[in-house]
Parts: C-alpha cells; sequence; structure tokens
C-alpha cells in the first residue's frame, strides 16, 4: 500500500511538473516559492528600515495607479513584472541597466530576488481597474496600427503579440490595455531613443514609428479591453 501511495505521488508530482511536487525534495530544478502575502506587505508598507519606499504611494492600492504620473501594474504577468525589476538594477560589470528611470533604478537596486518575486505574483493576482482612451480624432489610426502595424514601414501588428484584446501573452508578451496612454507613449519613445534597451523586438518597432502614430495607437491602447 506505502508503495503503491508512493508510486501514485510520483507518477502526479511527474504530471503536474516539478514546481508542482515540493514533496519530492532534492529537485534542484523547482522553481523558487512566492509567498504573495509578503510581496503584498512590502508593496504597501515598504520597509522603511532598509529605506525601501512604499510602492503604493505611487502605484496606487493594489497597483492601480490612479493617475498617469505613474503606470498602472495591477493584473500584469509576473514573469514580465520581475524582469522589469531586474532590467531597471545595473547588471554587474555594466556601466547603466538596461532600462533607464531615476527613481525605479534607485527603488529596484534595494530589493532582493526573493521579493522582486513576491510583489510580482501578488501584483499578477490584483484585478486592473483600466484606464480609457480619450481621442476620438486618433482612435481609427490607433486601431489600425493595433491590429494590421504599418505595413509600408515594416511595422508588424502589435496585436500579433500583445493580443488582440491587448491582454498580452503570459510570460511572453506584457498586457498593454488599459494602461494609461501617457506611459504607453513614453514608453515607445524610450524603446525608439534606446533609454529603454531592455527588449530588441520593441526597439525594432517602435523606431520605425513616427510620434503621431506613437499618439495614436497609445490612446487606441488605454481603451482596449
Ligand atoms: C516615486 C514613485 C514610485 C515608487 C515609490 C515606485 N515606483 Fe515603480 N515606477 C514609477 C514610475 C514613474 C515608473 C515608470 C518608469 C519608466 O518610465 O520607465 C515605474 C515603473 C515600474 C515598473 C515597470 C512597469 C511596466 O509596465 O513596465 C515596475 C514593475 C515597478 N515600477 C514596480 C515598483 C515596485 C515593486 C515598487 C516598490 C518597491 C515601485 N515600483 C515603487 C514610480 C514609482
Ligand atoms: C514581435 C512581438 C511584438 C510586437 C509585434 C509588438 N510588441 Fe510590444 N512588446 C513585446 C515584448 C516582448 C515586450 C516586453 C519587453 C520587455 O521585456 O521589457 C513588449 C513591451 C511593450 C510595451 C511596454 C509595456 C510596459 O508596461 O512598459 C509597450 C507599451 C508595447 N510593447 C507596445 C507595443 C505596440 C504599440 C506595438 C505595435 C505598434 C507592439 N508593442 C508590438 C513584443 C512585441
Amino acid at each position: 500500500m506505502k508503495r503503491v501511495l508512493s508510486l501514485m505521488l510520483i507518477a502526479s508530482g511527474a504530471m503536474l511538473g516539478a514546481a508542482a511536487a515540493p514533496s519530492l525534495a532534492a529537485d534542484a530544478t523547482a522553481r523558487p516559492k512566492v509567498d504573495l502575502a509578503k510581496g503584498e506587505q512590502l508593496f504597501n508598507d515598504g520597509d522603511p528600515s532598509r529605506n525601501v519606499i512604499s510602492c503604493a504611494s505611487c502605484h496606487g492600492p493594489g497597483g492601480n495607479s490612479p493617475g498617469a504620473a505613474n503606470p498602472k501594474l495591477a493584473g500584469q504577468h509576473p514573469e514580465y513584472l520581475y524582469k522589469q525589476l531586474a532590467n531597471f538594477k545595473v547588471k554587474e560589470g555594466a556601466k547603466k541597466p538596461e532600462r533607464v528611470n531615476a527613481v525605479m533604478n534607485a527603488i529596484a537596486a534595494g530589493l532582493t530576488d526573493e521579493e522582486m518575486r513576491n510583489i510580482s505574483a501578488y501584483l499578477g493576482a490584483q484585478a486592473l481597474k483600466p484606464a480609457v482612451a480619450k481621442n476620438k480624432d486618433t482612435v481609427e489610426l490607433g486601431q489600425r496600427i493595433y491590429r494590421a502595424g504599418i505595413p509600408s514601414k515594416g511595422v508588424p501588428a502589435c496585436a500579433s503579440c500583445h493580443s488582440p484584446n491587448g491582454s498580452g501573452i503570459p510570460s511572453q508578451y506584457p498586457r498593454v490595455a488599459g494602461q494609461f496612454a501617457e506611459y504607453t507613449e513614453s514608453q515607445l519613445v524610450a524603446f525608439r531613443s534606446g533609454a529603454r534597451a531592455n527588449s530588441l523586438p520593441m526597439t525594432q518597432v517602435a523606431e520605425k514609428m513616427s510620434d503621431a502614430e506613437i499618439k495614436a495607437v497609445s490612446d487606441y491602447i488605454a481603451g482596449l479591453r
């Protein structure tokens, strides 16, 4: 009986993958565990003893930033959030971080790997309160770019990676829908200028776009659901 049970455990462990079978201890490939409660606490309160500021003070409760000065993080894929926090840090031997932003560079420098994973998992589990599109005049152009790209310039459709409704594809492509237009615009400009150098595909997309095209697609994306 004991033998049958352990065989069953092994079988179910194999089916669910290593991460779901912590009881099969000595598996070095197991993914690190995340603690949403710890992530929530650090996000809300920061850690004054180490000068880590509350994330919520800028990014809002649950990552639903109330104003366009700071991006919404609620409901974003944890893998993407974790990558951004890592990209805000200066890698060993590098002169500057892959993603330059004075505020976030300073904040990310103080976070441990475990804390970045916990916060990212916590945010991924929050419901997004989406922003809205504001510019009627550019909706059509924005929609066309989002759905079909700009064929004459070789700009691919945003939808082909970020999905038709902008929710992205977990672990590969971030959600863009419902983000503030101002933030999306600033990121496309940063990809174009090289201030944000953490994604070759996005650099190649943005470097072919004009200011007017960037503005139109950013506003359209804010209203996408
Ligand atoms: C003083 C305000 C402020 C605080 C505090 C702050 N952030 Fe930010 N955060 C920003 C701004 C502004 C940006 C946009 C940066 C840019 O333009 O590249 C940002 C961007 C980010 C991004 C990238 C979002 C994306 O969609 O790519 C992540 C992730 C993030 N912050 C996480 C955090 C976490 C976690 C904390 C707390 C440990 C935190 N932030 C604290 C202002 C802040
Ligand atoms: C070939 C796939 C691909 C296409 C096509 C693409 N993207 Fe992206 N996009 C990505 C990837 C991958 C990332 C994540 C970059 C990173 O890791 O920082 C990203 C990130 C972004 C971000 C940053 C999100 C944030 O929260 O900071 C924005 C904004 C964005 N894309 C907008 C667009 C728009 C607008 C288009 C169409 C004009 C587009 N993308 C087309 C792959 C793509």
